[in-house]
Formats: structure tokens, C-alpha cells, sequence
């Protein structure tokens, strides 16, 4: 039998965890011939609720489960994780922008970074969630210097998955049709959707589309407002959307990445296109399927989209600076 991947996730009783723990433990990320070891990870005062899930993924009978710990201590909660997804933290509620939860939430990331670095894997790999997400995993990542940058990760997929779904519908065609949408920056309204490398059934998205106007304006807005559009319908931020969005960015981390197809992540900046390294941004990427990943280099950038990116960087620089005491 293959070693199990061991996968902690924090905040595994609230709303994204319970969409995500089930899929998991099924195969839906590492295969279905791979098994798994899941770390639930909660604050003390959900524990109890925690032994619930526990009760149900021992009610699935899931062949690939070969362990589930559920804790509230970080130290075990993270011992020996190849992969911790980290969703714990506090969603925003109607009339909130992500950054206001920065002072809340931001705290959270500096002693899970120092658990994650005292006690699991060597190689471990982090996918951070929680919002906002770039300026939590900036702290997190600051806070445990003895992993390798190139190993924390934040989520824009479901940003992707959108602005996908979005111009399969404007066009008319399968969702399939469109490929290489990139997301650049911030998980924020100042985020950029890249439409300009983007294909529908293999035509440019401009041609396919056939209104550059709606793509640089209302279509932008659309994308970078969908949260917000689905906290007011459902009175709760998206949930089973955001827990396929953590898998399938888990999924594409560790598969090589077709020729000629990217995926969108919130890496950490190397400098390329301009932004300043050690920025936590989103860039379109390539996977080699053994665990390492690259920024798409040399993608012409026109002028519309250059500003486009200085705005959201210009956000992460701003939010830096709000969390500067909490750098290490
Ligand atoms: P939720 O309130 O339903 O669940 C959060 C859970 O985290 C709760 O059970 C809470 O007890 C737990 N938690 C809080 N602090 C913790 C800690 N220190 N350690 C362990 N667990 C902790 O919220 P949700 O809807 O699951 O959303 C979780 C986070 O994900 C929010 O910050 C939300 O804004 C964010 N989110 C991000 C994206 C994205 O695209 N990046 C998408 C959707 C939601
Ligand atoms: C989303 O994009 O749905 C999440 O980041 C939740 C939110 O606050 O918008």
C-alpha cells in the first residue's frame, strides 16, 4: 500500500471544511488509489461539533481513509501534514470588503505558521483560504522561514472557475470551451481578470466575446463581486464552491499541467512582470507534477492590462503595510 498523504484542514466544522473533508477522503484530489490520513483542526469551543464530522466520514466507510484526527490543538493537529489547508478563520458578512478581516483573522496565521513549521512534514505544502487570503498567507509564510517560499499558496481558483463560467455563458458554449482565464493579483474586487490569453472553443476571448468593452469593464466588476453577490443571496459566503475551488487548486499543484494550459494560484512573487518579490500574488502557473511550480513567464501584457495589475499589487502593498507588526 502507498504511504498515505497526510492533509490537515483547519476550520474542518465550519461551512467550506464540511463541502471539502467528504471529497477528500473519496480520492477527488491525490486518486483513487492513493490514501489519505485527515487532521480536523477547530478552536476549542467547536470540538465537540467536530465529532461529528468524525462520526460521518467513519459512516462513508471510505476505503482510502487509513486515519482522521480531530483536535484542537495545532501541535497535533499539523504533526507529520504533507499538505494543511488552512480555512479556519472568520467569512465576511454583508456590507464587508475581505480586508476588513485582516486585524481578526490575520493573528491566526502566525501561530498556525509556527505549528505547521514545528511539526509536520519537511516537505509540507500550504493552500491558504481564510481571508483575505494573500495578506494571511504573506503572514503565515513570514512567520515560519524554514519552509521553502515556494511551498505556500493562496486561492484564487474559484475566481478562475467563475470568470469561466461567466463567459461560457455570455458565449453560449460548454464551460469546457474556455480555457486559460488568468488571475493576477489580490482575491479582492481589485483582483484582474486576464481575459486577453483566454480561448472559447479555441478563439481568442476577444473575438469569441466580441465586445473588448464588456470584458475590461462590467465583466471585471462581475468577477471581482461574485463573493458579494453570493453573501447577499444566501445570506453566508459561497461555501461548496470554494471547497471545490481548494481541491482543485490541490489537484493541480500536484499534476503536471497540460502543455499550453495554466491555473491560477496567489504564489510568492519572484519579481516576475513587476511585482515586488515576496508579494503573495496571484499569477497563471504551470504544474511538473512533482511538486514544483512555475509563474507562466513572457506573456505579452498590454497597457490595459499593466495598469490592471499595478492596482490590485498596489492593494497587497497597502494591506503589507497594515500587517507590517505581524511580518515576524
Ligand atoms: P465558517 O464560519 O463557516 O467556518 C469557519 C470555521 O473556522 C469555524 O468552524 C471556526 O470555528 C473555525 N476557526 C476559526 N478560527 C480557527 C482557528 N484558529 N483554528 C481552527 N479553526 C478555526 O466560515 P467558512 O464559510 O468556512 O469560511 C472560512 C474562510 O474562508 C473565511 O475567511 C472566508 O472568507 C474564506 N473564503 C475564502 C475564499 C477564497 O476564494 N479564498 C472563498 C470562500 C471563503
Ligand atoms: C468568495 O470570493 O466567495 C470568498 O472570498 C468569500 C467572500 O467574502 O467573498
Amino acid at each position: 500500500m502507498k504511504k498515505p498523504i497526510r492533509v490537515a484542514v483547519t476550520g474542518a466544522a465550519g461551512n467550506i471544511g464540511y463541502a471539502l473533508v467528504f471529497r477528500l477522503a473519496s480520492g477527488a484530489v491525490f486518486g483513487p488509489d492513493q490514501p489519505v490520513a485527515i487532521n480536523l483542526i477547530e478552536v476549542p469551543q467547536v470540538v465537540e461539533k467536530l465529532k461529528g464530522v468524525v462520526l460521518e466520514l467513519d459512516d462513508c466507510a471510505f476505503p482510502l481513509v487509513k486515519d482522521v484526527v480531530a483536535t484542537a490543538d495545532p501541535a497535533e493537529g499539523f504533526k507529520d501534514c504533507d499538505w494543511c489547508l488552512l480555512v479556519g478563520s472568520k467569512p465576511r458578512g454583508p456590507g464587508m470588503e475581505r480586508a476588513d478581516l485582516l486585524k481578526d483573522n490575520g493573528r491566526i496565521f502566525v501561530g498556525q505558521a509556527k505549528a505547521i513549521a514545528a511539526n509536520a512534514s519537511p516537505d509540507v505544502r500550504i493552500l491558504v483560504v481564510g481571508n483575505p487570503c494573500n495578506t494571511n498567507c504573506l503572514i503565515a509564510m513570514n512567520n515560519a522561514p524554514s519552509i521553502p517560499k515556494d511551498h505556500w499558496f493562496a486561492m484564487t481558483r474559484l475566481d478562475e472557475n467563475r470568470a469561466a463560467s461567466m463567459l461560457a455563458k455570455k458565449a453560449g458554449v460548454d464551460v469546457t470551451e474556455v480555457s486559460n482565464v488568468a488571475i493576477w493579483g489580490n482575491h479582492s474586487p481589485t483582483m484582474y481578470t486576464d481575459f486577453y490569453h483566454a480561448t472559447i472553443g479555441g478563439k481568442s476571448v476577444v473575438e469569441a466575446i466580441g465586445d473588448e468593452a464588456w470584458l475590461q469593464g462590467e465583466f471585471q466588476s462581475l468577477v471581482g463581486k461574485r463573493g458579494a453577490a453570493v453573501i447577499a443571496a444566501r445570506g453566508a459566503s459561497s461555501a461548496a464552491s470554494a471547497a471545490n475551488a481548494a481541491l482543485e487548486t490541490v489537484k493541480s499543484l500536484v499534476t503536471a499541467t497540460p502543455a499550453g494550459k495554466w491555473h491560477s494560484v496567489c504564489v510568492c512573487s519572484d519579481g516576475s512582470y513587476g511585482v515586488p518579490a515576496g508579494l503573495i500574488c496571484s499569477f497563471p502557473i504551470t504544474s511538473d507534477g512533482k511538486g514544483g511550480h512555475k509563474i507562466v513567464q513572457g506573456l505579452p501584457v498590454s497597457e490595459f492590462s499593466k495598469a490592471a495589475i499595478a492596482k490590485t499589487v498596489a492593494e497587497l502593498l497597502a494591506e503589507k503595510e497594515t500587517v507590517k507588526d505581524m511580518l515576524a
